[in-house]
């Protein structure tokens, strides 16, 4: 029996906006957090800040096909309505929007989102097609939910880059907010992928956070050449024998365009395959100077 403060669970646009239709009434700024499900630490915290800054808060729970590319982790993607849902109650949620693939793209779909420069490094490269996907499906999330801000996690940096970029470019009247990484206690980045790991892939798993820390103590130290303090990340993360890496990357935070040296503030970004699950991670550097 679900408890009386779950959301109310809403699947289709028409109900969708008659429900933001009769919070507006209220005059009530509205919050929203767009979500894959599978929901952890990480999305309750984009929650709280929502409900911190509005007065009705949306969640949607949506496995985007669009932004998974052939082979990827679409059909395997952890499903948990149930589980979400729980989580969600007593969280002060409004409302769950949860629709199913054929209310998001209708038959005939046929327009996409192509966002530039933002898009193109990183997971750009490593997955093709992958942020028009999520570009896409965020704006129609956006335009259905309008909300006046909206949620998203610093751990998936370059897709927040790529948000802001199209809610900028496209005259978007959502506020696009940026919430801090949620950690496990050991340092891991909390995401919906992580369980997919064995046990033991879940401690090697640490090795990405430990990477970053090492850049950071570099760059205290003084070090100052991108080249030298990627190579030190490097040697952390193949400790974990089994881990693959995409990339390792050391970029200007706006551009994430490569930097020599680093001189002002700096994204180290990662992504890494461990027993075969792509996790990605990453933090600023800053310097002194
Ligand atoms: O970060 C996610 O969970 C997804 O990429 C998003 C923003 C919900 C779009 O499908």
């Amino acid at each position: 029996m679900r408890r009386q403060d779950t959301p109310k669970l809403v699947a289709t646009v028409a109900r969708l906006r008659e429900e933001i239709v009769a919070a507006r009434r209220g005059k009530r700024a509205i919050g929203f957090v767009p979500t894959m499900g599978a929901l952890h630490e990480g999305h309750l915290s984009l929650v709280r800040a929502a409900r911190n800054e509005c007065d009705y808060t949306v969640v949607s729970i949506f496995v985007n096909p669009s932004q998974f590319g052939p082979g990827e982790d679409f059909s395997k993607y952890p499903r948990t309505l149930e589980a979400d849902l729980d989580l969600l109650a007593g969280c002060g949620v409004d409302l769950a929007f949860v629709p199913a693939g054929e209310e998001v793209y209708r038959p005939g779909h046929d327009t996409w989102v192509e966002v530039g420069a933002a898009a193109e490094p990183l997971d750009g490269q490593c997955r093709p097609g992958h942020f028009r996907g999520v570009a896409t499906a965020v704006l129609k999330l956006l335009n259905m939910v309008q909300p006046d801000a909206a949620y998203f996690g610093q751990k998936d940096y370059q897709q927040a880059l790529v948000i802001r970029r199209m809610a900028a470019d496209l005259d978007l009247p959502t506020a696009i907010r940026v919430c801090p990484i949620v950690r496990e206690p050991d340092g891991l980045a909390m995401s919906s992928r992580n369980r997919y790991l064995t046990p033991a892939a879940r401690q090697r798993a640490i090795v990405l956070w430990k990477s970053l820390q090492l850049a950071g103590e570099l760059v205290e130290q003084g070090e100052r050449d991108a080249r030298t303090i990627a190579a030190r990340m490097r040697e952390v993360i193949e400790i974990a024998e089994d881990a693959r890496i995409d990339y390792v990357a050391l970029v200007d935070s706006e551009t994430l365009q490569p930097v020599e040296t680093i001189a002002g503030p700096t994204l180290a970004a990662l992504a890494v395959k461990i027993e075969n699950t792509r996790l990605i991670d990453n933090c600023i550097l800053k310097s002194e100077e």
